[in-house]
């Protein structure tokens, strides 16, 4: 069965505007996600995840963060250049977005059943009865118990937990081709979070909604990811489906980050081991930017910026030049040295 290529982003651009200048943020990066499909995106705090996510959903910061280059194709469509009112029309209906803190996202002053009924509303033809009935029937999807009485509650009444499946089930009401999900159970104590990743993964089985699941935890991509980028100040440093990247990770940086996890199943806010932090977006113009945390950095990474490399025609890609050489025996092409810069 071919799959369809429902977003794809290629050579991603973001910067924002400050009083400091420009801050190459997201630079440059390729990625795609099939119909179906669970994407995990991966990399510590600081690498460009979120600002990935709210410029494929057209949230960027009015004024100070913008879309300085490349395509964000939507089942073909560029969304760089689709206008506020096509953007609404897609946020909600075809792109739905979860975040961290689902108190930020809804709205204290109304109860459970007003947001999501005006979710439903919006995106259905359905009235207003037959709204709250679907809304019942949302709220049961995602695992709420009482879910008639959870309707006329307010937010404040519901646990972190709870919020979080609202903010699923308000997301999934009008049935997405993608849902973004912004580290959701970052906040949320294990056996929550649990819950919440069985959740997606159903409704990713039984909607065939492409999810992508952005994450500091690796933890969360060996639950529910068929495929990984990894991330790395503003850059795809590595990508490849999620047994490869488990079982042969290649990038000194995805080394590392498995290392830092001994037990996935242990608790989520467990510290790094690889030493140093993601520089800041533009403090490294020379080079691979990982080279200052990295213990195989050799003369070549100071100098040069190493490119993606195709290491096997299996869609592994590796940003390093320890496997520069790799991808150039096993294609049998000479291949570009990195860009000097
Ligand atoms: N509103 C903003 N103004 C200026 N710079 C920002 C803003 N938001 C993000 N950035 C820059 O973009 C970088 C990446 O941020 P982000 O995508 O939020 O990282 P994360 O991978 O943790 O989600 C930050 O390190 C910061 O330098
Ligand atoms: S290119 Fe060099 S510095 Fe960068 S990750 Fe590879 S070995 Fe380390
Ligand atoms: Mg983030």
């Amino acid at each position: 069965m071919s799959k369809q290529r429902v977003l794809e982003v290629k050579g991603l651009k973001t910067s924002f505007f400050t009083d400091d200048g420009e801050i190459p943020a997201v630079d440059d990066i390729d990625f795609y996600i099939d119909e179906g499909e669970i994407l995990g995106v991966v990399g510590e705090s600081g690498c460009g995840k979120s600002v990935t996510s709210l410029s494929i959903m057209g949230l960027l910061p009015k004024g100070i963060g913008k879309v300085v280059g490349g395509e964000i194709l939507f089942r073909g469509e560029n969304l760089v250049h689709a206008t506020e009112k096509r953007m609404k029309e897609i946020r909600g209906n075809e792109i739905a977005m979860i975040f961290q803190e689902p108190m930020t996202s809804l709205n204290p002053l109304f109860t459970i059943g007003n947001q999501l009924i005006e979710a439903i509303r919006i995106h259905t033809d359905l009235n207003k009865k037959e709204a709250r009935l679907r809304a019942i029937e949302m709220l049961k999807l995602v695992g709420l118990p009482r879910a008639e009485a959870i309707i006329d509650e307010y937010p404040h009444q519901l646990s972190g937990g709870m919020r979080q499946r609202v903010m699923i089930a308000m997301a999934m009401a009008c049935r997405p081709a993608v849902l973004i999900a912004d580290e959701p159970t970052t906040a949320l104590d294990v056996t929550i979070q649990a819950q919440i990743l069985k959740l997606m993964k159903d409704l990713n089985e039984n909607f065939r909604t492409a999810i992508m699941m952005i994450t500091h935890d690796l933890g969360v991509v060996a639950e529910v990811c068929q495929r990984v980028v990894v991330m790395y100040s503003g850059k795809i440093v590595e990508e490849g489906d999620v047994h490869t990247i488990f079982r042969r990770p290649k990038h000194p940086y995805t080394i590392g980050l498995i290392q830092s996890v001994p037990d996935i199943r242990e608790k989520k806010e467990r510290l790094y081991s690889i030493p140093g932090n993601v520089p800041k977006p533009g403090a490294i113009t020379h080079g691979c930017r990982f080279a200052a945390r990295c213990e195989h950095a050799f003369d070549q990474c100071l100098k040069e910026t190493p490119q993606l490399y195709d290491l096997d025609g299996t869609g592994h890609r590796v940003r390093c030049f320890l496997h520069q050489r790799e991808e150039e025996s096993k294609s049998g092409r000479a291949v570009v040295a990195g860009e000097k810069s």
